[in-house]
């Protein structure tokens, strides 16, 4: 069946208010960009002439500014899962003026195919090959693609010229089937196949093919500061402490890093570190550092959802296809992240918290209990699976006026029963196989920024009993001093109690 070449704005004309449509992608790696603009633009037109028109937006996970930005600078957000992280898109969830669930990533193809979250209408899907037999090859991040092709009524592609097709075969498509006919995932280790090269789609369905050429909106990592380099110093010596120890085998186990700049520099320092053998990556978002130890044959195979990677560093990896071909696995979200095989993997997870309390819990999303930051991301499908799992986080923010411990989380994203390891500047809070109290002490003894030391052991002192020693009056102290002073150094706790 021959491929249909359009527009953007005739790509834009199959899409419907009240239509749910699908992007491909994850991260701004793999998103539509050309589609999504043209979307906004005929939102724009429709607002202007009185119509109403929004969509629904099922992604990957977050997504560049021409995606989430632009749609939703021109209020076309009926509704938005999972993860997002613009800031435009950001300031209209957390001002009410669109309806935001955030979800476990591993999840959301499962969630779409049971019906749960409504009809999928369109996919707009980033391509860098499509063929008359309907066989689409992603770019540089899958995400939720496969599920969302076959779900859709009508898919749109944009072919991206930027990315080669002789990329077709860095992807590993695949899609479980669901209960009670589903089996086991039977990746084993990060390098297994189990899918194939690409989507495979009914091509009476393409509607129509966008040729675009537009990079990737990839955001620069801030330059490494004291206290991030001095978080991946401490992480990979707790790591090769283990090893040491005989409870991490000596080969390693298979790595899941988390997003953000102190996930990238935690990753540079494992790499330094000569006492950690050249190791695995099995992880959803693929970033520069983990490239460039590749290079330097430190990390042996990595497997993610995208290569969420600078351009000049996706630049590097099409220019030597044939040195990362073999090297680089991209899977659909719901098997990058899956908790099945993160705890078959006996995964080490990293992610970092905005927020943990003294007993071991984390917050990753919400500032002050409220705000949404950015959403779970997969640290909840890595988190409760891996062998083990870490929280990274520098001990404090906004110039030392946040404090990263409080007596209590404003929000709980990971409960102190998947906790493991708590990591910050000043050192290592290893929490297996302690009691609340212990714990408390441990954070604060080894995690805690000095200046709020002494606030926290007051806060113990309190003498409360109970198992977790909180005390209901003072707990969000701190939250509150920052909303009242600006600085939660100044907490007086006789005020609060
Ligand atoms: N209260 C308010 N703001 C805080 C804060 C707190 N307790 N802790 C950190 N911040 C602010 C920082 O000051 C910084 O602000 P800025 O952007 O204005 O400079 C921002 O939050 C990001 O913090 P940073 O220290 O640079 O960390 P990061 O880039 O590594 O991001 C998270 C940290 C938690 C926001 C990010 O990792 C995240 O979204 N995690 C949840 C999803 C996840 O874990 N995914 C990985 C799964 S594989």
């Amino acid at each position: 069946m021959a491929l249909k070449f359009i527009t953007a704005e005739e790509a834009a004309s199959y899409v419907h208010h009240n239509d749910n449509v699908g992007f491909s992608g994850f991260t701004p790696a793999g998103c539509p960009k050309a589609v999504p603009v043209a979307i906004a633009k005929k939102a724009r037109e429709e607002h202007e002439k009185g119509n109403p028109f929004q969509i629904g937006m099922f992604t990957g996970a977050s997504t560049g500014d021409k995606l989430d930005g632009e749609l939703a600078r021109a209020k076309a957000i009926k509704f938005r899962t999972p993860y997002q992280s613009n800031k435009d898109l950001r300031a209209l969830m957390n001002a009410g003026g669109t309806n935001y669930f955030d979800l476990h990533l591993s999840e959301i193809p499962q969630l779409l195919r049971y019906g749960f979250l409504g009809k999928v209408d369109v996919a707009v899907i980033e391509a860098a090959d499509v063929t008359e037999e309907g066989e689409i090859v992603p770019t540089a991040g899958v995400g939720i693609t496969p599920t969302i092709c076959r779900l859709a009524d009508r898919i749109i592609v944009e072919l991206n010229t930027l990315h080669p097709k002789s990329i077709r075969g860095m992807h590993d498509i695949y899609e479980p089937a669901d209960p009670p006919y589903r089996r086991e995932i039977p990746v084993y280790t990060p390098s297994d196949r189990i899918g194939m090269p690409y989507v495979k789609v009914d091509p009476a369905k393409i509607v129509g093919v966008v040729v675009t050429e537009e990079a990737n909106e990839g955001g620069a990592f801030t330059p490494l500061d004291e206290a991030t380099l001095a978080i991946g110093k401490n992480v990979a010596a707790f790591l090769v402490g283990e090893m040491k120890a005989g409870r991490l085998p000596e080969g390693f186990v298979p790595l899941q890093s988390g997003v953000g700049n102190v996930a990238n520099a935690v990753l540079a320092s494992m790499g330094d570190n000569k006492d950690i053998p050249p190791f695995n990556v099995y992880t959803e978002v693929i970033q520069d550092s983990v490239i460039k130890l590749m290079k330097a044959g430190r990390v042996k195979f990595v497997s993610g959802c995208s290569l969420t990677v600078s351009n000049e560093v996706l630049n590097d990896i099409y220019s030597n296809l044939g040195f990362f071909k073999d090297k680089i696995l991209l899977r659909p979200q719901e098997i990058s992240n899956n908790p099945e095989v993160a705890r078959r993997m006996g995964l080490v997870a990293i992610n970092t918290a905005l927020e943990a309390d003294i007993f071991g819990n984390i917050n990753s999303t919400h500032v002050s209990g409220t705000r949404m930051m950015n959403g779970i991301g997969g640290s909840g499908d890595f988190t409760r699976a891996a062998m083990v799992s870490i929280f990274t986080t520098p001990s404090t923010a906004k110039e030392g006026k946040i404090s990263a411990f409080v007596p209590m989380v404003s929000h709980m994203d990971h409960s102190e029963h998947s906790v493991k390891v708590i990591i910050t500047e000043h050192g290592v809070a290893d929490l297996r196989a302690t009691s609340p109290l212990q714990r408390a002490r441990l954070i604060i003894d080894n995690c805690v920024h000095p200046d709020y030391r002494p606030l926290l052991n007051e806060y113990l002192a309190m003498g409360i009993k109970g198992h977790t020693p909180q005390n209901l009056k003072c707990c969000f102290a701190f939250h509150l001093e920052l909303a009242n002073s600006g600085d939660m150094r100044k907490v007086d706790w006789n005020k609060y109690k």
